[in-house]
C-alpha cells in the first residue's frame, strides 16, 4: 500500500485530514480523528474513532490490533443478519443492497474538512455518498448520508441512518436525558448489558419529548464529568428519531438516524434522500469534555448568533396568560425597563379578529391583531417599547390551526386529515396541524412571519410555539403512495419555511418552543437563537433539567426565566435570589407579574439584572464545568463557566435539601488554572451590605480547584453565584 506522507493542514486550525495509506482517510480535529477505509470495489470500512493520532495514523492503528473493519455503512440482503443502516426494495421487488466503493475525496470547506466516499451497488442503479465532516476549530466530526435513485423506476427505502458507528466493547455506561411536559431532559445513566438499548420518538413534531436525540456512552466504566473515555452523538433532526446501541461480546455499534417506522421512502427517477447530520465527538476528559465540545460547535456552527449576546427578557406568559391588553403590555414593559430588562416578548392571547384568541380553543391561524384588545395594533406595543429604551418580540405558533378560526373555516384541506374519517383535536378540544408537506402551507406560514415583519420592522424576536404533536396521520396533499413520507415531509417542509425566514431576516432572534422544552434539538437549532427549556419555570426543578440540557446544549440556548413567588407549576415558594441565582446559569429571563413584586423584590431584580450583564459573556460563551450534581443527591448542586483563558468565571452554587447539621460538599473548581490567582465577588448577595466573607478576597486556582471551597449555605434554598476574575 502507497503510503502518502502529506499532510492537509488548514492554517492556523487544529483540523488535518490525511489520507496516510493510499485507501485510509484519517479525518482529524484537534483531540480527536476518524479513520475510513474507502478502496474502489469494496464496501467502505470503520477503522477508528477516538483521541487525535498524529502521524502515521492508519499504520499505528493496525499495528495495534485496533482497526475495526466495519462496514461504514451495512446494506440489507447479502449479510442479512444483524442491524443495517440501509434496507431497500429495489425497483423488481429484491430486498437487497450491496454497495462498493467508486470514489472518494477530501476537500476543505467553509467549516472544516469534508471527506466524501461515493458507494453504489453492484447491481441495481442505486447510490450513496457518505460524508463526514469534521468542524474547524471544534472537536466534532459529523456524518450523514445521500441516497439516490438512479434508475428509471421507483425503490422504497426502509432503513436509511445517517450513522453507524462501532465502539469496541468495554465496560460501557450510557447517559441520556428522558423527559415529558414540565419535566423535561432530566438525566439518566445506565450500564449497557449486551442487547439492544434504544431511545426512539414517535411524536412527530415535538422530538424532545421523551428522549432527546443524542447521548453519551462511556468506554471504560462511568465516566465522571472529568475523567473517562467518553463518546458523545447528537442527531440534528426535528423529526422523529431513532438512536440504537446494539451491544454484543465484542463491539457495542451506534445507529442514528431518522426514526424510519411507518415511514418507508420512495424514491422516484433520480430522487435522492439527504439524512441529517449525527454529530460526535470523543473526549478523554469525561462528560464535561463531551459537553464543552458539543456547546462550541454549537455556537460557531449550529445555533443561530451563537456568538451574538443574548437580551434579558421579559414574557408575558404566566403574568397574564391570554389577558392580554394594551394596558397591561405597556405597564410590564415600563417595569422590565426599569429593572434593566432589554426585551418585551408578548405570548399568546393577542390575535384573532372573528375569534379573539381568548383561551386555547380558538384562533391560531388568524394572525391579525385583536383589536378589542389592542386598539393601538402592534405599532402601539412598540411604540411602547421604543419609548421604554426596550426591544420588543412576539408569540406565534404557525403551524397550527384550531377548527374555530377563519383560517381552518377557509382551508379545511390544509390540516393534516383524512377525508372519510372524523378529525382528532389537541389543545382546547379543537387544534389542529398544518399540512407543512404542501408549498402552498408553507407559503403560508412563511407569510404568517413575512407578514408581521414586513408590516412591524421593529419586531425584534419572535417566540415560535407548536403545541400538539402528529395527529390524524394524512395528507391532502401527498399522493396515496406517498403517505408514509408525512413524517418526515413535514420537517423537510418546515426547514424550507425557516430556511426562507432566515434568508429574508437574517437579524430576527427566534425562539424555539413547543409546550415548554418539546424542541430542544439540533434540527432547528440553526434557525433559531435558544429553545423553550420547560414550561416549569419552577427554580428547584429547573436545577436538574437544566442540568440534562447541559449535557448537549449550551447556556446561551438555554432560555431560563425568573418567575412567581408560588410558581404556578409546582406551587413551591422559592427566594427571589435562589430563583435569579438559577436563571442566570442559563439565557436569563424573567416569566412574572412584575406589578405583584414588592418595592424591595424589583430592587432585588435590577441588582441582578445588571450583575447578569456583567458575566454574560462568560456564561453565554464561557465552558461549562459541572461540579456537584444534583442527582448525586448530596443536597447541594453546583456548576462554574470560565472563558477560555481562564481569566473570569462565575460559579454558581444551589442548596437543594436542608437538614440540620447537614455536610455541605467542598466545591472544588475544575474550570480555574492553577497557576491563576482569582478575586471573587458575590454576585447577588440579598442584601447588597451584607455581602459573603468571601467577597473581595484573592484565592489561587490551585487552591480552588484542589482543595476547594467550603461555603456558608446557610437555611433552605440558599443559593451563591460568585464571580471570579485572574488578578495580576
Ligand atoms: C406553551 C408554551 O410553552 C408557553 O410558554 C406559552 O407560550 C403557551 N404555550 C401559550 O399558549
Amino acid at each position: 500500500m502507497e503510503v502518502i506522507k502529506s499532510l492537509f493542514c488548514v492554517a492556523g486550525f487544529a483540523i488535518t485530514a490525511m489520507p496516510a495509506i493510499a485507501e485510509d482517510y484519517v479525518l482529524s480535529t484537534e483531540k480527536t480523528s476518524l479513520i475510513i477505509n474507502a478502496q474502489a470495489g469494496r464496501p467502505a470500512y470503520i477503522q477508528y474513532y477516538g483521541s487525535r493520532l498524529a502521524g502515521n495514523a492508519a499504520e499505528q492503528i493496525y499495528a495495534a490490533g485496533q482497526a475495526y473493519w466495519h462496514n461504514s455503512y451495512p446494506t440489507f440482503g447479502i449479510h442479512s443478519g444483524g442491524e443495517k443502516a440501509l434496507a431497500v426494495t429495489q425497483a423488481d421487488g429484491s430486498m437487497t443492497a450491496d454497495l462498493e466503493v467508486v470514489s472518494s475525496a477530501l476537500s476543505s470547506t467553509a467549516d472544516g474538512e469534508l471527506l466524501t466516499v461515493n458507494l453504489r451497488d453492484k447491481v441495481y442503479p442505486l447510490t450513496v455518498t457518505q460524508y463526514f465532516k469534521a468542524y474547524r476549530g471544534t472537536d466534532v466530526i459529523t456524518t450523514y448520508t445521500a441516497i439516490s435513485n438512479t434508475g428509471k423506476k421507483p425503490l422504497v427505502l426502509h432503513r436509511f441512518a445517517s450513522a453507524y458507528i462501532p465502539v469496541k466493547r468495554g465496560d460501557n455506561y450510557v447517559t441520556h436525558t428522558h423527559g415529558t411536559w414540565g419535566a423535561e431532559s432530566m438525566l439518566e445513566e445506565e450500564y449497557i448489558t449486551n442487547g439492544q438499548k434504544r431511545f426512539a420518538n414517535k411524536e412527530g413534531l415535538r422530538n424532545a419529548f421523551g428522549d432527546n436525540a443524542s447521548v453519551m456512552v462511556s468506554l471504560n466504566g462511568r465516566a465522571t464529568e472529568e475523567s473517562g473515555y467518553v463518546i458523545g452523538g447528537v442527531l440534528a433532526w426535528s423529526g422523529n428519531y431513532d438512536i440504537r446501541l446494539n451491544a454484543s461480546n465484542t463491539y457495542l455499534d451506534l445507529i442514528a438516524g431518522i426514526n424510519e417506522e411507518t415511514s418507508h421512502y420512495s424514491l422516484g427517477r433520480n430522487d435522492t434522500l439527504t439524512t441529517p447530520e449525527f454529530a460526535m465527538t470523543y473526549s478523554t476528559e469525561g462528560k464535561g469534555g463531551v459537553s464543552r465540545a458539543f456547546h462550541r460547535w454549537a455556537r460557531s456552527y449550529k445555533l443561530c448568533h451563537g456568538s451574538r449576546s443574548r437580551d434579558i427578557l421579559l414574557n408575558s406568559w404566566e403574568g397574564v396568560y391570554f389577558n392580554v391588553n394594551q394596558e397591561g403590555m405597556d405597564q410590564m414593559m415600563e417595569d422590565m425597563a426599569g429593572m434593566g430588562g432589554e426585551l418585551f416578548v408578548m405570548d399568546d392571547g393577542w390575535f384573532g379578529k372573528k375569534y379573539p384568541r381568548n383561551g386555547g380553543e380558538t384562533s391560531l391561524g388568524d394572525w391579525v391583531v385583536c383589536k378589542e384588545k389592542l386598539p393601538g395594533g402592534i405599532e402601539g406595543l412598540t411604540a411602547s417599547a421604543a419609548k421604554h429604551g426596550i426591544r420588543f418580540g412576539i408569540w406565534i405558533e404557525p403551524e397550527m390551526t384550531n377548527t374555530k378560526s377563519e383560517l381552518f373555516e377557509k382551508h379545511p384541506d390544509w390540516v393534516l386529515s383524512q377525508s372519510n374519517r372524523p378529525l382528532s383535536k389537541g389543545r382546547g378540544g379543537t387544534q389542529v396541524i398544518l399540512d407543512l408537506t404542501n408549498p402552498e402551507v408553507q407559503d403560508f406560514v412563511f407569510g404568517v412571519v413575512d407578514n408581521l415583519l414586513t408590516r412591524h420592522p421593529e419586531i425584534a424576536y419572535i417566540k415560535w410555539d407548536a403545541n400538539a404533536g402528529i395527529m390524524n396521520y394524512s395528507s391532502r396533499y401527498l399522493p396515496a403512495d406517498r403517505q408514509s413520507h408525512l413524517y418526515i415531509d413535514y420537517h423537510l417542509g418546515l426547514g424550507k419555511v425557516l430556511k426562507r425566514i432566515r434568508a429574508k431576516y437574517p437579524d430576527v432572534v427566534m425562539q424555539a418552543c413547543a409546550s415548554g422544552g418539546g424542541r430542544v434539538n439540533y434540527g432547528l437549532l440553526p434557525y433559531f437563537d435558544e429553545f423553550w427549556t420547560s414550561d416549569d419555570t419552577d427554580a428547584l426543578q429547573r436545577i436538574y433539567m437544566q442540568w440534562g440540557v447541559s449535557q448537549f446544549y449550551p447556556a446561551i440556548a438555554m432560555a431560563s426565566h425568573v418567575s412567581a413567588d408560588r410558581n404556578h407549576q409546582t406551587g413551591r415558594r422559592l427566594p427571589l435570589k435562589f430563583r435569579f441565582d438559577v436563571a442566570m446559569s442559563g439565557r436569563l429571563g424573567m416569566e412574572i407579574q412584575p406589578k405583584n413584586m414588592s418595592d424591595a423584590d424589583k430592587t432585588f431584580a435590577r441588582r441582578a439584572i445588571a450583575a447578569y450583564k456583567g458575566i454574560r459573556p462568560i456564561v453565554q460563551q464561557g465552558d461549562l464545568y459541572r461540579l456537584v450534581s444534583p442527582y448525586e443527591k448530596r443536597g447541594t448542586a453546583a456548576l462554574m463557566y470560565a472563558t477560555p483563558e481562564k481569566d473570569k468565571a462565575v460559579l454558581f452554587v444551589y442548596k437543594t435539601e436542608h437538614f440540620i447539621n447537614q455536610n455541605i460538599p467542598v466545591i472544588r473548581l475544575s474550570g480555574v488554572d492553577p497557576s491563576k490567582t482569582y478575586r471573587i465577588t458575590d454576585l447577588t448577595p440579598a442584601d447588597e451590605k451584607k455581602t459573603l466573607g468571601i467577597s473581595g478576597k484573592t484565592i489561587s486556582g490551585r487552591l480552588l480547584k484542589d482543595a476547594g471551597l467550603s461555603l456558608p449555605l446557610n437555611g433552605e434554598y440558599a443559593s451563591i453565584a460568585l464571580q471570579l476574575e485572574a488578578v495580576d
